[in-house]
């Protein structure tokens, strides 16, 4: 039985890196991964095709609407989504395949099969043919997969998740959302871009809850203007599929019913951390009433030598958390003492316009009774912003007002999702919001509207509006 200094099960962000770093300190390291496909949700049904189908639906829908504007005429353009959905299949299999070169160069053996333990340090891997290895240190890096509601029948073809809607073969009629979270907003504005009806049934009363309200409702204006209909406050019922039409019924803040009809119910509530099949029993671990694998601030498990990282353990379901605990858990098994700091991992929605975030919003700061001061700069003040005619949000960066430091920042406009990277950076060197307002930016840009923002919090002295 050959055995490992570290066995890593799972092959997505946090795995695939976890073994990597391993590797890079000379750890013999394994790689299980259940599926063909290495690299996770995030490459094979996450943030790479979402992003690929994002990417094609906001060139045509800038064909449709926004091209004349520019002064270029191309006709009415069509949209071919069997193209779009085969352009995206060669971008996950191009990226999925780096992750094969990346396991053969760090000479990471991986095992395609089921991992499931058969005791601490013992791993059976059900695949092709049965192998059991053993590992000195394990990582749990399994993972999440979509919820659902008890009175849902997923049935995969018109009741789907975001798994099925990366992959429809016709542009629905009329799409129903259920869940304004993120994979609502961005897999909705695909299909609306490309001439869907959409509408989004959320049980709160605004999209994104994650974000300060401002940017939330700022979001939701730019989705109603796209054409998505929106039912806040509304508590979906029944979901019944007759056919080719689907039912939803729900109801609303003042308990009247809403029912709607499509041909396309997307089902996007959340996820949920994903143990099947793992036999955590075996190995003397078992998981809290989330279904989450439980971990100490080092991300270790109640077993020392187990780890668990990523979508299946506590705090944000995004691709670059797991990478960085992938990174941390391997370190700290080599005996060194690396630093994570949740607060400063990033949030982005990829809409259009973007929408980011880090560190702690206006909102949770006031309900924690922080003295702090707010400085906000409208994109529409930016001479890029008017040059690209992306016109639409704002990028707000909120400070302690005694000592200037950055808490957080919050923004929604174009290319957010880049722009959040300075407010990252700051945060991590604990900058003030003096030290961003008194760099260069370079004019002009849209990180323009960080200076402005930042001087606004400093002084209260944008120079531009
Ligand atoms: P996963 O990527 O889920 O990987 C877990 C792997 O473990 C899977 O390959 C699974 O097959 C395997 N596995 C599970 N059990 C076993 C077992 N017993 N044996 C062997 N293998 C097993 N995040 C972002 O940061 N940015 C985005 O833009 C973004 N977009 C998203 C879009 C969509 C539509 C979805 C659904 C998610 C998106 N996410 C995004 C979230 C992101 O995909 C996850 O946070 C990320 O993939 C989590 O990584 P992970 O390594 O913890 O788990
Ligand atoms: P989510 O947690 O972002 O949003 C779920 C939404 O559904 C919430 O607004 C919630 O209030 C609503 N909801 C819950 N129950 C409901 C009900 N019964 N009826 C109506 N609405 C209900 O979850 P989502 O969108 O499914 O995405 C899952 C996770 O995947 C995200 O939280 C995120 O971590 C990750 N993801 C990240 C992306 C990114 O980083 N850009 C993109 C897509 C997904």
């Amino acid at each position: 039985m050959t055995e490992y200094d570290l066995v890593v099960i799972g092959s997505g962000p946090g795995g695939y890196v976890c073994a990597i770093r391993a590797a890079q300190l000379g750890m013999k390291t394994a790689l299980i991964e259940k599926y063909n496909a290495l690299g996770g949700t995030c490459l094979n049904v996450g943030c790479i095709p979402s992003k690929a189908l994002l990417d094609s639906s906001h060139h045509f829908h800038s064909a449709t609407h926004e091209f004349a504007d520019h002064g270029i005429d191309v006709g009415t353009p069509k949209a071919d989504l069997k193209k779009m959905i085969e352009r995206k299949a060669k971008v996950v299999s191009q990226t999925v395949d780096g992750i094969k070169y990346l396991m053969d160069k760090n000479k990471i053996d991986v095992y395609h099969g089921l991992g499931s333990f058969e005791d601490d340090h013992t791993v059976k891997i059900s695949g092709e043919k049965e192998e059991v290895i053993k590992g000195k240190n394990i990582v749990i890096a399994t993972g999440s997969k979509p919820s659902s509601l008890p009175f849902i029948k997923l049935d995969k073809e018109r009741i789907i998740t975001s798994t099925e809607a990366l992959e429809l073969q016709e542009i629905p009629k009329h799409m129903i959302v259920i869940g304004g979270g993120v994979i609502g907003v961005e897999l909705g504005s695909v299909y609306a871009r490309l001439g869907a009806k959409v509408s989004v049934v959320e049980f709160l009363d605004g999209i994104v809850p994650s974000f300060d309200k401002d940017i939330s409702k700022e979001l939701l204006k730019s989705m109603k203007k796209l054409g998505v209909k929106f039912h806040l406050s509304t508590k979906v019922t029944a979901v019944e599929r007759k056919g080719k039409n689907i039912t939803i019924i729900a109801e609303d803040k003042k308990g009247a019913e809403v029912k709607l009809e499509g041909d396309i119910c997307l089902v996007s509530i959340g996820r949920r951390a994903y143990t099947d099949g793992l036999n955590l029993a075996a190995a003397g671990l078992t998981t809290n009433d989330r279904g989450q694998v439980e971990v100490d601030d080092h991300n270790r498990t109640k077993k020392s030598h187990i780890y668990a990282i990523g979508d299946v353990v506590r705090g944000a379901m995004l691709a670059h958390k797991a990478e960085e605990e992938g990174v941390y858990v391997a370190e700290i098994i080599n005996g060194e003492k690396p630093h994570i700091d949740h607060n400063l991992i990033p949030n982005v929605v990829y809409t259009w316009p973007e929408v980011a975030s880090v560190g702690k919003g206006e909102e949770a700061l006031k309900a924690e009774g922080r003295d702090i001061r707010v400085g906000s700069f409208p994109m529409r003040a930016l001479g890029r912003s008017r040059a690209s005619g992306d016109i639409a949000g704002m990028v707000k960066i909120i400070v302690d007002a005694k000592t200037d430091e950055i808490l957080g920042a919050q923004m929604i406009g174009a290319r957010a999702a880049d722009l959040i990277a300075e407010a990252v950076v700051a945060m991590e060197f604990r900058a003030s919001a003096e030290d961003i307002a008194r760099m260069s930016h370079a004019h002009p840009t849209y990180s323009e509207a960080v200076k402005e923002a930042a001087l606004a919090a400093t002084a209260n002295r944008a120079l531009h509006i």
